[in-house]
This record gives C-alpha cells, sequence and structure tokens, in this order.
C-alpha cells in the first residue's frame, strides 16, 4: 500500500477524514504522540489498526472525540466525578475510563465492558476526528513494543506502506503518552501516568489512587488493571538500564563504562557516547524528549545503554514510568554503600576473586583489614573482648588475634558471641571508607547482617577438600583445627540461597565466572 503524506492543510485534512470515514487508517499527530486512527465504530476499521502495529487483540484502544458533547453516546453513563473531569480539563493528555455503551464494539474495547475516551487539545487531531465525521479510535502510531512516535519521521518509519496515511503536524508538545484514569472502580484509579498528575486530578474529585503498576513490574500472576500494563513497551533495541544515583555518582559509573551509551541529563558530563532526555529539573522537557532519544540511540546504534534516573514527582512520574518499561525494570542501585558484597566459605578463595575485582577497578573495602584496625584502636572493645574470652587474648595490652580466633571460631555459639561485639563497629568503619563501585570483601558478610547495605551479593563457594587444604596451608593449623573453622560456618546451601551470585572455585574458570555475573549487573 502506497502511504500518503499528508500536511495540515484544509485539503488534505478533509481527505484524512473522508479516509477514516471509509474506513482507512490515519495517523496524525496529538499533544502527546502520534496517533493512529481509525473509525471507532466500525469493527472491521478498528481491526485493521491491530494488524498494522501487530497489537494484541486484547489491549483496548482509546476512542478519541472532539466535542465534549460526542462523549454521552459512547458510554453507559457520564458520572458526576466524569463529568468534573471533562468541565475542568478536556480537551487535554487525559484519557477516562468508564463503562461502554452498546455503541462500542468488542474490538475497541478488547473485549472489556468499558471505555477509554480523550479529547485531545491538538487543533490537527480534533480537525480530523470532526470531518470524519465520527468518533476516532487511536493507539500510538508506532509498531507494537516500539517508543511511541514523537516525530512524523517515527510514524513514517514504523507505518509506511501499512496505512493509508501520515499527517505531518511536525513534532508532539508533551511527548508522553496521556494519563489513563480509570472511573470504572471504587476509587478513581490512574493506570498510566501523564502529563495531567495525580494532584491535579485530585484538587478536581478528591482521593485518587496509582495502579501499582506504574512504578513496579507485574507479579507474573496478577491480573492487569489496563490491559496495555503486562505488555513489553518503548523498547529500543539496545539493553537499557536505569541508574539510580545522584548526579556525580552517575557521571563517574558511566563514564567508567566501554561500548555504553549514556542516556542521560542535559547538565551532566559525559565523556561516553550519549543522548540526553530534556534537563534535570525540569520534567517537562524529559517527557517531550523521552522516546525521542530512544528512537535516537536505536538509530546510533547502541547495544547498552545506561540512564539517569527521573525524579518521579509531577510528569516526572509518567517518565519514570515509560523508562522503567524501557528497561525492562532492570535497577542499578548505586546509592547503597556497596556495590557488591563479596562473601563466602572460609578457603573457598574469596580473596583471589576479590583481587580480580580490583583488577577490573573496583574499590575493594576488605573487613578483615578493618577488624585489625579496630583492634588497634579501641582499647574498649578489647577490654569487652577480654571479658567475653578470658585476659589471655591480651598481651601486653594488645590483642593475641590468633588465640581469640582459636577461641571465637571454635563453636557456633562462640563465634556469635564475638560477633556481636565486633560487627557493627566493623560495617560503620567499612562504610565510611566506601567509596562508589565498592566492593565490601567480608568473610562474615551475612553474620553481620550487612545484605542490606550492598547492591549485590556474591558469593565463593568451593568443595570441602579444596577448603580443608588452603585453610591448614595458609594459617598452618591442623585438620582438626581447621574442621573447626569450617563446622562453625555457614553451610553452602545458605550461600546459595542469600546470594544473587555463586562462584563455584571447583576448577571452572573464576574470571570467566566473574566476568559473566558483571555482564548481567551491569
Ligand atoms: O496519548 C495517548 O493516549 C495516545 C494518543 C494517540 O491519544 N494514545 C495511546 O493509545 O497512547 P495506546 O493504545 O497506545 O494506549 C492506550 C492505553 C493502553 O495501555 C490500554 O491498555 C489502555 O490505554 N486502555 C484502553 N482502554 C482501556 C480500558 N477500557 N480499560 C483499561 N485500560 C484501557
Ligand atoms: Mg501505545
Amino acid at each position: 500500500m502506497q502511504t500518503k503524506i499528508l500536511s495540515t492543510s484544509e485539503y488534505d485534512i478533509a481527505l484524512a477524514g473522508e479516509i477514516i470515514a471509509k474506513g482507512g487508517l490515519v495517523a496524525f499527530p496529538t499533544e502527546t504522540v502520534y496517533g493512529l486512527g481509525a473509525n471507532a465504530l466500525d469493527d472491521d476499521a478498528v481491526k485493521s489498526i491491530y494488524v498494522a502495529k501487530g497489537r494484541p487483540s486484547d489491549n483496548p484502544l482509546i476512542v478519541h472525540v472532539s466535542d465534549k458533547a460526542d462523549i454521552a453516546p459512547l458510554v453507559k453513563e457520564i458520572t458526576p466525578k466524569a463529568q468534573a473531569l471533562i468541565d475542568e480539563f478536556f480537551p487535554a493528555p487525559l484519557t477516562i475510563i468508564l463503562p461502554k455503551s452498546k455503541k462500542i464494539g468488542n474490538a475497541v474495547s478488547g473485549g472489556l465492558d468499558t471505555v477509554a475516551v480523550r479529547m485531545p487539545e491538538n487543533e490537527t487531531a480534533r480537525r480530523l476526528i470532526k470531518s470524519a465525521g465520527c468518533p476516532v479510535a487511536a493507539p500510538s502510531a508506532n509498531t507494537s513494543g516500539l517508543p511511541s512516535p514523537t516525530r512524523a519521521k517515527y510514524v513514517i518509519e514504523d507505518m509506511s506502506g501499512k496505512i493509508d496515511a501520515i499527517i505531518d503536524g511536525g513534532d508532539c508538545e508533551f511527548g508522553v503518552e496521556s494519563t489513563v484514569i480509570t472511573l470504572a472502580t471504587e476509587v478513581p484509579t490512574i493506570l498510566r501516568p501523564g502529563a495531567v498528575t495525580q494532584e491535579m486530578i485530585e484538587q478536581v474529585i478528591g482521593r485518587v489512587d496509582i495502579a501499582r503498576a506504574v512504578l513496579e513490574g507485574m507479579k507474573n500472576d496478577e491480573v492487569a488493571a489496563s490491559p496495555g500494563m503486562k505488555y513489553k513497551h518503548y523498547a529500543p533495541k539496545a539493553r537499557v538500564m536505569i541508574v539510580d544515583a545522584d548526579k556525580t555518582a552517575y557521571e563517574n559509573f558511566v563514564n567508567l563504562q566501554k561500548d555504553a551509551f549514556a542516556l542521560c541529563f542535559e547538565e551532566d558530563n559525559i565523556t561516553i557516547p550519549k543522548v540526553t532526555f530534556g534537563k534535570e529539573n525540569d520534567d517537562l522537557s524529559q517527557a517531550k524528549e523521552l522516546f525521542d532519544a530512544l528512537r535516537q540511540l536505536d538509530e546510533m546504534g547502541a547495544k547498552k545503554v545506561y540512564a539517569r534516573i527521573p525524579n518521579t514527582k509531577g510528569v516526572g512520574m509518567a517518565v519514570y514510568n515509560r523508562l522503567i518499561r524501557a528497561a525492562a525494570f532492570n535497577i542499578i542501585d548505586l546509592k547503597k554503600p556497596f556495590f557488591i558484597g563479596l562473601t563466602g566459605q572460609t578457603g573457598a578463595g574469596k580473596d583471589y576473586v576479590g583481587r580480580y575485582f580490583a583488577k577490573l577497578g573496583f574499590h575493594i573495602i576488605n573487613s578483615d583489614e578493618i577488624v585489625k584496625k579496630i583492634y588497634d584502636n579501641n582499647p574498649e572493645l578489647l577490654q569487652q573482648l577480654a571479658e567475653e574470652f578470658g585476659n589471655d587474648i591480651l598481651v601486653n595490652g594488645t590483642l593475641d588475634r590468633k588465640k581469640l580466633a582459636m577461641l571465637a571460631f571454635s563453636s557456633r555459639e562462640n563465634t556469635d558471641r564475638l560477633n556481636k561485639l565486633v560487627h557493627p563497629a566493623v560495617i560503620s568503619l567499612c562504610e565510611q571508607e566506601a567509596r562508589p563501585l565498592a566492593v565490601l570483601d567480608a568473610p562474615q558478610l551475612f553474620e553481620a547482617n550487612a545484605q542490606s547495605k550492598c547492591y549485590k551479593i556474591i558469593s565463593v563457594i568451593a568443595p570441602y577438600g579444596t577448603r580443608l587444604k588452603r585453610i591448614m596451608q595458609r594459617d598452618n593449623i591442623t585438620k582438626e583445627q581447621a574442621d573447626l573453622r569450617i563446622n562453625a560456618q555457614l553451610d553452602e546451601q545458605y550461600y546459595i540461597d542469600n546470594s544473587d551470585f555463586v562462584i563455584y572455585n571447583n576448577g571452572e574458570d573464576i574470571e570467566i565466572q566473574i566476568r559473566k555475573i558483571m555482564e548481567e549487573i551491569i
């Protein structure tokens, strides 16, 4: 099919209206994103929208009108809250869901008994609907799964040859799709955030909820309040990861990355290839540019993208909602004190893994060294230890570490007694030394309850025989003594169950294992 590219002239709008009236498909600009329109009352025309987009048929469409008076025939009833929203906002980037009337077929509503209606603000959109002489069903004019088009050129890319015409009306003002609110539930609920914010709506109709899936991923067995929630969205070809960090931490992190792109704010100082989406404290600019930025990243051939996390206030919630879907809910959390917590069974080879991380440029914080510092500088703690384990552990006021280790690691109970005294002091000192991308190398990470301070936890485990041999050699102790230490530790299953990743030091190449893990994390 030859797709006509039309202007916003009187003549072209009349032509486009006629195409829709006759059952054809026309893409047109709105103030949010471009829409792909068909006569909402013509089931066959509506079905062809799904085909052109490759959209699942259970994902309903929004019905667009050019006049407030055209809403009543589409719905069972305009409730007082619906009327209040219409009076206050329409025309607007706001979509209202209400129980549908008999006029609305199953193709438009995806088989639901409700219908989504919106009166767009964009003049070209309203002129087109008026000229078509019918309500216009229109999803965003992108191929299903790709970012919504905010410029005519992206519609042309996605829809050329698949639809009758595209009206080129320039760039869209808001850049994210309309706010979708359902009034078909007891408490009005925002299913998709947009430029009309929760605060703005609450001022008119009182309490409004935000559907959980707006900011979080859907659970596997969860039923979608809006079918659109369950589908992959806005995804460029690249793997996108959101970096939760302030400006400086983000810059430091991103500038270290190779073969990657930054999706950042204009103010960010980035030395790797980048695409910006607006300014840090300007949510409207972020909304306007986000989809365009995602499309640009594709054009530039980006494979890996690190995105700066937007604020979720105001329209920022809409930006965050789209970005987190583009990132498939992948968030790298740099706000925790430690990027990686590295732990494992004694003698399993954790130190080797730590050294490899250091080679990769990570800042290693070795809790054993911190423990030494603590013993050297904390007479109060030494006194408490002497009270707990006997004065023999002190020689001229300094700690006989070997003796303490013998006593403390000889049983689970003794280990616990030591831990209670030492752990809190150690972890807090480790935290003081933390820098961006710190690795906390801590054999007692779990015992010290430091999990929540680490973004990801890696445990190193090894077969019993290997560990036994290593401990005996390393510490110059007998098999019995080594056994005692091994038995005082958490078992293998505990490490497996409580870690994000496990490295097996059983002859498999450790560096390959680490690189694989790092690929998954960043
Ligand atoms: O800004 C916009 O709303 C753009 C422009 C073209 O108007 N349109 C748009 O349509 O974004 P679409 O189809 O891409 O997104 C409509 C969303 C989908 O997530 C869909 O699941 C939801 O609205 N939706 C539509 N009807 C619904 C209904 N009856 N119940 C629940 N969700 C509904
Ligand atoms: Mg869409």
